[in-house]
């Protein structure tokens, strides 16, 4: 039955698309890759997904998740530490680890996960929590969790960070969170300006390398490998939803210790079921898959590079940057939205983006390269984007 609270929600959801913000949700009838067959409109080249490798369907990936299905069924049936720990959960978690260069490694169902149950596990009042001001809303909703107080610096402002570290010198521990990759701008976190600042204010430092593991560094092994800084970085998350295989899953690195308590104590750990064994099995066989074909990465950053480059060339000015998350800032909500249905309708789909998701007057479309497009690929979305933009009046 209706109530009223239907009523009110109605009459927001009719509000967003008065404002252009209504988001649709696309029907897709077949793998991910760098073309995908969509409902109604047939194949689309695919510019709008986190499968940087293209490993979402790569047979050894998909060929994995089928064998642990067979082999260990559906589902765990239960959380971790009841009966839902399997073996394919520990052989990803020792790889994970392994690949990653940390101590030791602890699956969740979602790095939204592996985010929410980390600091308001570790962290209590007589700590502090400081993080980035564009992290992720994952990480956002994981410090409104935590009980230790919380500071805010002004995005990458490392000046802002020093001042907050000053000011909470007293805190038992300090512990700095940060994007590895900023998912909306596609920047970098300056990692060693962070790691330099924490070291010397004897902080843990934190990073949400979801965007990055399996895209930045030579090897794919995120942002510590870009910057020559592993080993330097304390606490690492991820997903297993992008780069690695795209299905779903989270993870934490770090000590022995660290990861040891989050198995006691953090909350989805010991509430909610385990990843399930396919989706481990498939994650498993994407993190060996890159440890095997560290090319795949090289594609990325050369597609990354090219693609950049001929936007630049038809007159249009992404945000600058080395990533393959490369947005393209049009202003008005409306105009991004315009332009993504435009691009969609010519078969390149491409997501945009407007206020509240980016601020006010900053609205974009954002790009994502994969290692999957072929040149064809990119110079047929090329062109396309040209002939749109050119009609839309951008260039
Ligand atoms: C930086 C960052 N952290 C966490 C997540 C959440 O990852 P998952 O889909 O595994 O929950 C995302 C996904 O968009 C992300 O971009």
């Amino acid at each position: 039955m209706r109530t009223s609270l239907d009523d009110r929600l109605q009459s927001e959801i009719e509000g967003f698309k008065r404002d252009g913000v209504y988001k649709r949700l696309l029907e897709l009838q077949g793998p991910q890759g760098a073309r995908v067959k969509m409902a109604g409109r047939g194949e689309v080249i695919v510019l709008s997904s986190n499968n940087y490798l293209g490993l979402c369907a790569v047979p050894e990936v998909v060929e994995a998740g089928r064998s642990a299905l067979v082999r260990l069924g559906a589902g765990t049936g239960s959380v971790r530490f009841i009966c839902g720990t399997f073996d394919v959960h520990n052989e990803l978690e020792r790889e994970l680890a392994s690949f990653l260069r940390f101590e030791r490694a602890l699956s969740y169902v979602s790095c939204w996960n592996a985010n929410t149950g980390l600091m308001a596990t570790v962290l209590d009042e007589p700590d502090a929590l400081i993080s980035d001001e564009m992290n992720h809303a994952s990480i956002i909703d994981g410090v409104r969790l935590c009980k230790a107080p919380r500071h805010r610096y002004r995005h990458s402002d490392m000046a802002d960070l020093e001042r907050i570290l000053k000011e909470t010198a007293s805190a038992r521990h300090r512990f700095v969170i940060t994007d590895g990759i900023f998912s909306m701008e596609g920047d970098i976190a300056r990692l060693p300006d962070l790691v330099a600042l924490c070291e010397r204010h004897r902080a843990t430092l934190a990073v949400d390398d979801s965007h990055a593991t399996g895209v930045l560094g030579r090897t794919g092994r995120g942002t510590p490998e870009h910057f020559g800084l592993e080993g330097k970085v304390d606490i690492l998350t991820g997903t297993l939803g992008k780069a690695l295989g795209g299905a779903a899953g989270g993870f934490t690195c770090g000590t022995d210790p660290l990861v040891e308590y989050l198995v006691q104590r953090s909350r989805p750990q010991l509430f909610s079921n385990a990843l399930p064994p396919t989706v481990a099995a498939s994650a498993l066989a994407s993190v060996r898959y890159l440890a095997k074909h560290p090319e795949r990465v090289q594609a990325l950053h050369e597609n990354t590079r090219y693609f950049r480059e001929q936007l630049l060339a038809i007159g249009l000015k992404p945000v600058p940057g080395d990533t393959p998350i490369v947005p393209v800032i049009l202003g008005e909500t409306s105009k991004a939205i315009r332009m993504s249905e435009l691009l969609l309708k010519e078969g390149v789909f491409v997501t945009g983006f407007g206020f509240p998701v980016v601020p006010q007057g900053q609205a974009r479309i954002r790009c994502q390269v994969s290692a999957a497009h072929t040149k064809q690929d990119l110079d047929e979305a090329l062109s396309t984007i040209k002939k749109v933009a050119a009609k839309l009046a951008l260039i």
